[in-house]
C-alpha cells in the first residue's frame, strides 16, 4: 500500500516506547515528562463545574473570548506583552497543534527552516510534511549554547522560519539574552518568522526570568508565541495551547487551525482561563515546589556518584554518562536500565537527526518524593551494571 513516505518512516517516539517498558517490566518512570500528581484542585473543580453548567457545544474556532482575553491579561502580567486577544490570541489543541498550524500556514515547498538539535520531535515531522527543508543547528554539553557562526551557517535567503523552544527540552537551558538578541538580529536580516515554542516558560527555577522573543527589536510582527496549558498547570493531558502572534499571522494560523481540530474542549478553556487569572503567589508557589524536587534528585544522584547537569527550567535534568563513570552510550543504558534496574529515562540522543550527543540522559523530577527515591536508586543499580 502507498503511504505518506514522511509518516510512514517516523518511528514510534522514544517516549512511548520507554513508557511501554516501563509499564511492561512495572519500572519507575522517569522517562516521560509528566507529573504524578493530580494538578491544582480548583482549576480541575471548574472544568467539572463547567462540564455540568456551561455550554458543551462547539465554542468558537479561534477560541472562547473569556480564555483569549486571559491570555491576554496572563502575558502582559507576567511577560510585558501588550496583546490585542481578539486580533492576537487563538486557542489550540495543545502547543502540538498550534505548531502544527503554525508549520502549515507558513511554510511552501523548497523553504529553509533554522531549528536547534537536540529537536523536540513533533518539530522535523512537521516541516517535512510543508514540503520545507530543516537547518538543524546542533548544541552540545555541557552549556548546548547557541553561537553566531552557527547561525550565519544555517540561515540562508531560502530561510523562511526559525523554530526556538527556550526553556529547552532536553537540556534543561534557557537562551541567555546574547542568544536571543543574536536570534533577533538573524530573523530580521533574513526576513524570517519565529516559531517561538515557550511551553515551559513557567517552569523556570533559581529566580531565573523567562524573556520571550517577541519583545526583542524587530520581533514583534514576526514572531509566533506558542504556550500550553497543560504545562503551566501540570496537567498535561488536557492539550490546551495558546499561539500569540500579530494579526495577520494569528488570521492564517487560525486557518490552519480551523481543519486541524476546529476547536478546543469549551470546560476545559474556561478553567484554563481561571487558572491564569490566578495570583503570581501560586506560580512562584509551583515553581518552588518543581525546584524542591529538582534539588532532591540532584542531590540524591550526586550522592550516587552520578554527574548532573544544572537544570534552569522544565520538569528535566540531565546525567553525563561519561563523568558519572559509565562507558556505554545513551541508549545502551537506558535500554538495560529499563530492563535490568527498573527505571525508565529518555536517551538524549533521540533528540537529534544527525551526530546524536550520545553521553547524555534526561530524567523527569516532577514527581513525588518517593517516585524520586526510588528511581535514583534504581539509576544506581542500572550504573553498577557497567
Ligand atoms: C518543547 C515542547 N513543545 C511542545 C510540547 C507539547 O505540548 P502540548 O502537550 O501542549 O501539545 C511539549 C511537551 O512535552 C514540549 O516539551
Amino acid at each position: 500500500m502507498r503511504l505518506n513516505p514522511i509518516i510512514d518512516s517516523l518511528p514510534t517516539t522514544i517516549f512511548e516506547v520507554m513508557s511501554g517498558l516501563a509499564r511492561e517490566t512495572g519500572a519507575v518512570n522517569l522517562g516521560q515528562g509528566f507529573p504524578d500528581s493530580p494538578g491544582p484542585e480548583d482549576v480541575r473543580a471548574k472544568a467539572a463545574e463547567a462540564v455540568m453548567h456551561a455550554s458543551n457545544q462547539y465554542p468558537p474556532m479561534a477560541g472562547l473570548p473569556e480564555l483569549r482575553q486571559a491570555v491576554a491579561e496572563h502575558y502582559g502580567r507576567f511577560q510585558g506583552l501588550d496583546l490585542d486577544w481578539a486580533s492576537e490570541v487563538t486557542i489550540t489543541s495543545g502547543a502540538t497543534e498550534a505548531l502544527m498550524a503554525a508549520t502549515m500556514a507558513l511554510l511552501q515547498p523548497g523553504d529553509e527552516v533554522v531549528l536547534f538539535q537536540p529537536v523536540y520531535d513533533a518539530y522535523l515531522p512537521m516541516v517535512r510534511l510543508a514540503g520545507a527543508i530543516p537547518r538543524p543547528v546542533r548544541l552540545q554539553p555541557p552549556l548546548w549554547r547557541i553561537t553566531e557562526a552557527a547561525l550565519e551557517a544555517a540561515f540562508s535567503a531560502r530561510t523562511r522560519m526559525v523554530i526556538v523552544n527556550s526553556p529547552l527540552n532536553p537540556t534543561a537551558t534557557l537562551l541567555s539574552d546574547e542568544e536571543l538578541s543574536l536570534l533577533a538580529r538573524f530573523c530580521v536580516r533574513f526576513d524570517a518568522v519565529a516559531v517561538c515554542d515557550e511551553v515551559w516558560e513557567h517552569l523556570v527555577f533559581d529566580g531565573r526570568i523567562h524573556r520571550p522573543l517577541m519583545t526583542y527589536p524587530g520581533m514583534r510582527d514576526r514572531t509566533i508565541k506558542i504556550g500550553s496549558a497543560g504545562k503551566i498547570f501540570s496537567l498535561t493531558g488536557w492539550k490546551v495551547g495558546f499561539v500569540c502572534a500579530a494579526p495577520p499571522l494569528s488570521a492564517a494560523i487560525a486557518k490552519a487551525h480551523q481543519f486541524l481540530t476546529f476547536t478546543t474542549a469549551p470546560n476545559l478553556q474556561i478553567a484554563v482561563a481561571y487558572g491564569l487569572g490566578k495570583a503570581a503567589a501560586y506560580f512562584e508557589d509551583m515553581r518552588a515546589g518543581f525546584a524542591r524536587s529538582r534539588d532532591r534528585m540532584t542531590e540524591a544522584l550526586a550522592a550516587e556518584g552520578f554527574a548532573v547537569l544544572p537544570s534552569q527550567g522544565t520538569y528535566f535534568l540531565s546525567i553525563d554518562l561519561p563523568r558519572s563513570g559509565v562507558e556505554a552510550d545513551d541508549q545502551t543504558f537506558c535500554m538495560r536500565a529499563v530492563k535490568e534496574a527498573g527505571v525508565a529515562a529518555i536517551p538524549v540522543s533521540a533528540f537529534y537527526a544527525e551526530d546524536p550527543v550520545r553521553t547524555v540522559v534526561r530524567l523527569c523530577f516532577a514527581k513525588k518524593d518517593e517516585t524520586l527515591d526510588a528511581g535514583v536508586e534504581r539509576l544506581a543499580r542500572a550504573r553498577r551494571l557497567f
